[in-house]
């Protein structure tokens, strides 16, 4: 039989989706799941990861579960194609972590350049490093495994941790047999989808810094973002003045989201994204002009998933349903996989009465 085509993703529930997060994985999954090209497809709300640098304040995930969920299903993840399971109801992920952290050494785990990156960032080098965060990714690795995952769609970052992972499952196959399914990473194409600058020019879009355009951000807060605080060309103080494009915004979000039937639909004065950064580079096109632009492109994009966000909202007890259903299922596909894992390590005692005799010989032989 042909391997399986599985694939397993997911997110910290610490807060509303933006702009990033959609360029970057979101929309991605959505045409994934429509590809048709997958067997199963599972997305992972990792609150049990959220807490190991949460743990004092396990409300925010309790409530930003909801949050993220309402991201998925409005920007189009459709629970009859995709499985969206709460990762702290997986009992089988944490046993599975456990016999994982075996296969894994402290001096490996700290050579992780993402958790070192984030333990610095947290503050963690000063105040002390949880145990639990240090070991995230070997739980992760539990996540990506449990479902028999072939392909891990995730942004850049998380790359250290499918290396990880890979480690994981050779060393586990290796000492116990061919257990686990290798997975492989499967990243964003194109730099602007990697990584999307906060609307201040910033490399990266972050809550504290009140750069981010949220999903669920109303036409009015977007207009505000763009109009406001857009980043742009400062040396480009006249219309008459030639523009640079390199490090602007507006520019950086319209590689990102404008089609050439956008400039049709807002912008007939050119036909496409190249013709229009020219007239910016020789002079002559204002980032009025060009903010305007933007702003309809991105409310083409957001203004559906406004429509949706709203339409489930009115309809919580059916989004409750969709994650415990989805949940269910999870949890038969992930307590299978442990069954696997101690089977191959013959953690299985009380399976049948067998290992009765087992002793029983061994005792005898001991006296002989
Ligand atoms: N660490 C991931 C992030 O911060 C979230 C995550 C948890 C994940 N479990 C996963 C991603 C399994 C891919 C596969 O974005």
């Amino acid at each position: 039989m042909a391997e399986k085509k599985i694939i397993l993703t997911g997110d910290r529930p610490t807060g509303r989706l933006h702009l990033g997060h959609y360029v970057g994985s979101l929309k991605r999954r959505v045409e994934l799941q429509n590809s048709g090209e997958y067997d199963e497809i599972y997305i992972l709300i990792a609150d049990d990861q959220a807490l190991t640098d949460n743990a004092d304040n396990p409300g925010k995930i309790r409530e930003n579960i909801i949050n993220v969920v309402l991201d998925y299903l409005s920007a189009g993840l459709d629970p009859a194609k995709t499985t969206i399971c709460v990762q702290s109801a997986l009992p089988a992920l944490h046993a599975l972590t456990f016999y994982y952290l075996n296969m894994v050494t402290t001096a490996r785990l700290s050579r992780n350049p993402t958790v070192k990156a984030e333990i610095q960032m947290r503050g963690f080098a000063d105040e002390g490093l949880p145990a639990g965060f240090f070991c995230y990714p070997v739980s992760q690795a539990a996540d990506i495994t449990a479902f028999d995952a072939t392909v891990v769609p995730v942004g850049e970052d998380q790359l250290p941790m499918l290396e990880q992972c890979r480690e994981i499952v050779e060393k586990f196959n290796r000492t116990y047999g061919e257990t686990l399914v290798l997975p492989k990473p499967m990243i964003p194409e194109n730099a602007m989808q990697r990584r999307l600058p906060g609307v201040d020019g910033k490399a990266k879009m972050s809550k504290s810094l009140g750069n981010c355009i949220y999903l669920s951000d109303d036409a009015k807060t977007v207009k505000k973002q763009v109009n406001g605080r857009m980043f742009t060309d400062p040396q480009h103080l006249k219309i008459e003045d030639p523009g640079h494009i390199e490090g602007n915004v507006v520019f950086t979000y319209l590689d990102a989201f404008s089609t050439e039937e956008d400039f049709k639909e807002f912008l007939p004065d050119y036909n496409d994204l190249d013709e229009m950064k020219a007239h910016y580079m020789r002079g002559g096109l204002g980032d009025g002009t060009c903010k305007k632009f933007l702003i309809n492109v991105l409310e083409k994009n957001l203004g559906p998933i406004r429509a949706e966000r709203a339409r489930w909202e009115s309809n919580i007890s059916d989004v409750y349903d969709i994650i415990r259903e989805g949940t269910k299922k999870a949890q038969e596909k992930t307590s299978a996989t442990l069954a696997r894992v101690r089977d191959a390590m013959r953690i299985d005692y009380f399976k049948d009465r067998s290992i009765i005799a087992e002793w029983e010989e061994a005792l005898k032989a001991a006296k002989q």
